[in-house]
């Protein structure tokens, strides 16, 4: 008999048909988000799951799935799994590093050239029929080029951003809680600062971090302040990483220029007050999604979860077993 799993969203048939060599695969092909309660009836007497970030796996969770034994995301970043609570049920978390830096790091570029340029803004005047000619002060942007990257989080998406800088003949400086190899700072030709010094020397903030207590809110009130006015702040790490009101008050008042978010809080329920705002570049959470990227992540996590069921040890393990 296969062990049965589940795979919470809609994936590629390629996906399936690798899972069902190995398992007796229920789907969710429909691509109905479940709620907590459908989640932990679907399941029941599963041995593993292959699921997204929008499912959130914890002890209450995890007390009603005895039989459960391995939980692969289709992503990066963890932060819907309690690893110590799956710890403590014997229960195994992967995720998906390495394959989506370089298309997750190509998409911050689309947002810094977007948000610097207004992009958004000015399709939407166009598009409304309001152009009526050439105006030499029409739809002023900033220079991209030459300018100073501050990158918070020099990890492998925010290495991909900082190497990309290059192209634009910038200057690169980080921050991250732990200084980078010698050989990582020249590659990306990046240089160390304080997070005090990164705020008020950057022209263009990027945040890749990823989402924990420790990082909840690591751009506020006061963080904002400390920017410049002309400067331009870009997420698509995740959403409470950023204080989304206090970001929607400093681009109200230009306490900074402009922001472009791929992220939110309370995701997919943005603050609304982000679409009345004429100065930020808004996308809905697609950063990795380029065809080639998002089959290779849901393939990592399903090789993950063979592995796992099949007595080795996931490529991508997050918790001690
Ligand atoms: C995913 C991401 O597409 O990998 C991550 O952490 O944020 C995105 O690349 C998203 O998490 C969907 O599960």
């Amino acid at each position: 008999m296969k062990p049965k799993v589940l795979v919470t969203r809609e994936v590629f048939d390629e996906v399936i048909e690798y899972l069902s060599q190995y398992f007796e695969v229920t789907s969710n092909q429909s691509d109905t988000p479940m709620d907590p309660e459908t989640l932990a009836m679907r399941l029941s007497g599963k041995q593993g799951a292959v699921i997204t970030i929008s499912d959130r796996i914890d002890a209450a969770l995890l007390s009603r799935c005895p039989n459960l034994k391995a939980v692969c995301n289709i992503a990066v970043g963890y932060n819907n799994i309690d690893l110590e609570a799956c710890t403590k049920a014997r229960v195994m978390a992967t995720n998906t590093p390495g394959v989506l830096d370089d298309t997750t790091g190509d998409f911050t570029w689309a947002l810094i050239l977007a948000t610097a340029r207004r992009l958004t803004e000015a399709e939407a005047y166009l598009r409304a029929g309001l152009w009526d000619g050439w105006k030499l002060k029409q739809l002023l942007g900033r220079d991209v080029h030459h300018s100073t990257l501050g990158i918070l989080g020099l990890g492998r998406i925010g290495q991909v951003v900082a190497r990309r800088a290059i192209g634009f003949e910038m200057k690169v400086i980080y921050h991250d809680i732990k200084r980078a190899a010698p050989e990582i700072e020249q590659v990306c030709r990046a240089t160390f600062v304080s997070k005090d010094e990164l705020l008020t020397q950057a022209d263009i903030v990027t945040i890749h971090v990823p989402y924990s207590p420790a990082t909840h809110h690591l751009i506020g009130k006061n963080e904002l302040e400390q920017m410049k006015p002309k400067a331009i702040l870009i997420n698509a790490s995740r959403g409470g990483v950023v204080d989304d009101a206090a970001l929607i008050e400093a681009l109200r008042s230009g306490t900074i220029a402009g922001a472009g978010l791929d992220v939110y809080e309370n995701e997919p329920k943005l603050n609304p007050a982000f679409l009345e705002l004429k100065n930020v570049v808004l996308a809905p959470h697609i950063a990795s999604s380029s065809k080639a990227t998002r089959l290779n992540m849901a393939m990592l996590a399903a090789q993950n979860l063979v592995a796992a069921l099949t007595g080795g040890k996931p490529p991508n393990l997050l918790n001690p077993y």
